[in-house]
């Protein structure tokens, strides 16, 4: 997956629930983008429906305060059709989250897709692993996965 002329175009990121992970990769997206001067355009949904409507998850909404990243105004959306044409890449968080993708987008879009580490190139990573069901700790751990993927990200514009 090519990041060429990345400028100008919109990101989204994807999880399952839009309340842990997604909602973070969009926070540290949107700070570091802009600090890095790129005009990219940030947003995240989950591919579940569960959480619609709510904010993010109070653990990563700590630990993105912890690290100075806002998560306070996100509101929890489902994936749509509309994704597909609306954004230009479409960053998956887990190998499940990719998989649903590539099932609901037209076929034509598959190469707009891909792992977030994968695409930063984060090496012998792969996956940020779900943390719902762990500790503080393992939202910390996230998080910093998630940075070093949106420094990958911004390595590969540059
Ligand atoms: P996320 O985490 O995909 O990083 O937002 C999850 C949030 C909720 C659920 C699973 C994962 N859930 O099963 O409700």
């Amino acid at each position: 997956m090519s990041l060429n002329n990345m400028n100008n175009k919109a990101v989204l990121f994807v999880c399952l629930g839009n309340i842990c992970r997604s909602p973070l990769a969009e926070g540290v997206a949107r700070k570091r983008f802009a600090d890095a001067g790129l005009a990219v355009a940030v947003a995240s949904c989950g591919t579940g429906s569960w959480h619609v409507g709510e904010g993010a998850d109070r653990r990563s909404r700590q630990v993105a305060l912890e690290a100075g990243y806002d998560l306070e105004a996100h509101r929890v959306r489902q994936l749509a059709a509309e994704d597909f044409e609306r954004y230009d890449w479409l960053l998956a968080m887990d190998a499940s989250n990719l998989a649903t993708l590539r099932e609901r987008a037209p076929a034509a879009r598959h190469s707009r897709m891909g792992l977030l580490l994968d695409v930063a190139g984060v090496d012998a990573v792969g996956e940020v692993p779900d943390p719902y069901y762990g500790e503080i700790d393992d939202f910390r751990q996230v998080r910093g996965l998630i940075e070093r993927g949106i420094d990958g990200l911004i390595r590969r514009l540059a």
